[in-house]
């Protein structure tokens, strides 16, 4: 498959097996082996390049990139992080005043994450930098490089900006088409599944389609009651769509996986891999979200809840799409807590979505939805029973909370419990209560 990017600032055009990932190509092909691997899986950053679009530029984990995700795009790697003659780019020379480097095999990954936020102004540092480990020098010196570097200005050599299309892009009708006519085709949106399943399976994908060829399906639009998210759209994106309306979601959006994945990995991968752990679904359901569906022209819709099947089964015929996700606006009591055992960067072992309407005291609706708890997300029928039309009263939650066992029977793996789980889910629920009865709950913002 052939891709124009550029790297380093000079046009490139190539022609490789589509699941050829940027790291390999870059030390292999490339010979650029600065941009380390360390876990190949998208967990530790020692990878990172920055990828310009049209979008701006983005940290993204080369490890699980394939090339054709690069078309008309701008890489960036260590190798071309200093000026031409050698000037450092002010996070290296930062990180060398403030010592952020000691075995060095975390640093290309660090600092192409830190120019990445440098160039965007980020100054959150401890979120920028959540998905890049380090196992010697420690964080504290390295946060403080990233300080020191944050007020100097850009240099003009990282300014890279898109380059021309090698690939054709596709309208949504031909992409639908395609796929109806190809539905053994693996579809690759952010690759933060399928990359693993070629990096860690070493699984041959046949045949290939991907998302991003497909511009209708990255796009955002908003009306007075709901937002419509494409299937494509990122998660780093669809933080900043939901930010204004939905903190708590956009909170935990901020805990899913790292910069890099969020980056990379599209709403619609995280709702049609069917996983029973991913975060969007149980979030979703409790708002209500409508998901939308394409197989050739026939479009149809459905509750996002009844897409999920029974464990690995999908309402979703071969060759159909999901082309999206609608989002309805205006329901201020949602909230959504995520438990994992890294507060970044983590799987969750339980992840709940509430979202319950009181009128006079009186519980008019409850939308309650959990991941982790069975072999699908699902909502918490028994528990939703139990609220509609009580007092909205601790002994309400108590008694609704008892009755969370008939809606779930957990599983016991490395993540967590049986037991734990439930105890988990029935636990948010009760900080649910306290939550929007306006008790504090956060555990970053209590102090003694
Ligand atoms: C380091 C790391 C951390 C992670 N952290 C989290 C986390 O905190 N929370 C979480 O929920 N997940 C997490 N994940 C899992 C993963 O990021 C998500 O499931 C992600 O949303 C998948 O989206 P993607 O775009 O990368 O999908 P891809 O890997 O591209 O695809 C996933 C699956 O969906 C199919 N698919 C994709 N798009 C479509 C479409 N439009 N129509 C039909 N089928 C489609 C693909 O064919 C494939 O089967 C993490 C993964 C990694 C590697
Ligand atoms: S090598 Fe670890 S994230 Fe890529
Ligand atoms: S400096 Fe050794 S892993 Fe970070």
């Amino acid at each position: 498959m052939k891709t124009a990017f550029s790297l380093n600032g000079e046009a490139v055009e190539v022609d490789t097996d589509p699941t050829v990932t940027l790291l390999d190509w870059l030390r292999e092909t490339r010979g650029l082996c600065g941009t380390k691997e360390g876990c190949n899986e998208g967990d530790c950053g020692a990878c990172t390049v920055m990828v310009t679009g049209e979008d701006g530029a983005r940290a993204l984990n080369a490890c699980i990139l394939f090339i054709p995700q690069l078309d008309g795009k701008a890489v960036r790697t260590v190798e071309g992080l200093a000026g031409a003659d050698g000037t450092l780019h002010p996070v290296q020379q930062a990180m060398v005043d403030h010592h952020g480097s000691q075995c060095g095999f975390c640093t290309p990954g660090f600092v192409m994450s830190m120019a990445t936020a440098h160039r965007n102004g980020r100054t959150d540092h401890d979120d920028q930098l959540a998905g890049n480990l380090c196992r010697c020098t420690g964080y504290a010196p390295i946060i403080r490089a990233a300080e020191a570097a944050q007020a100097a200005p850009v240099p003009d050599w990282v300014m890279d900006s898109a380059v021309r299309h090698e690939c054709a892009l596709y309208s949504l009708g031909e992409f639908a088409d395609w796929y109806a006519d190809n539905p053994d085709a693996t579809l690759v949106a952010g690759a933060t599944d399928v990359g693993l399943w070629v990096t860690k399976q070493l699984r041959d994908l046949d045949q290939v389609g991907f998302i991003a060829r497909c511009p209708e399906l990255n796009k955002i639009t908003r009306t007075d009651d709901a937002i419509h998210l494409g299937a494509g759209v990122s998660m780093t994106d669809v933080l900043e769509a939901v930010r204004d309306d939905y903190l708590s979601y956009a909170e935990m959006i901020r805990r899913y996986g790292s910069v890099q994945v969020r980056n990379a990995a599209t709403i619609g991968g995280n709702i049609a891999n069917g996983s029973p752990i991913g975060d969007n679904p149980p979030a979703l359901i409790a708002l209500g979200a409508t998901l939308h569906l394409r197989l050739r022209d026939a479009e149809r819709s459905m509750p996002l809840e009844d897409f999920f099947l029974a464990y690995g089964k999908q309402d979703r015929q071969p060759g159909e799409l999901v082309t999206g996700v609608t989002v309805p606006l205006g329901q201020a009591q949602h909230r959504v807590h995520k438990l994992s055992k890294r507060f970044d960067q983590d799987i969750s072992a339980v992840c709940g979505g509430f979202n319950v309407t009181v009128a006079d005291g009186v519980v008019t609706q409850a939308r309650i939805a959990f991941g982790g708890m069975a072999g699908t997300p699902h909502r918490a029928a028994a528990v939703e029973a139990a609220l509609v039309g009580q007092p909205w009263t601790v002994e309400t939650i108590e008694a609704a909370t008892a009755r969370m066992g008939e809606d779930y029977t957990p599983m016991t793996d490395m993540r967590a419990s049986a037991d734990y789980r439930l105890q988990a889910a029935q636990n948010m629920l009760r900080r649910y209560f306290a939550e929007v009865s306006g008790q504090p709950v956060n555990v970053l913002e209590i102090s003694a």
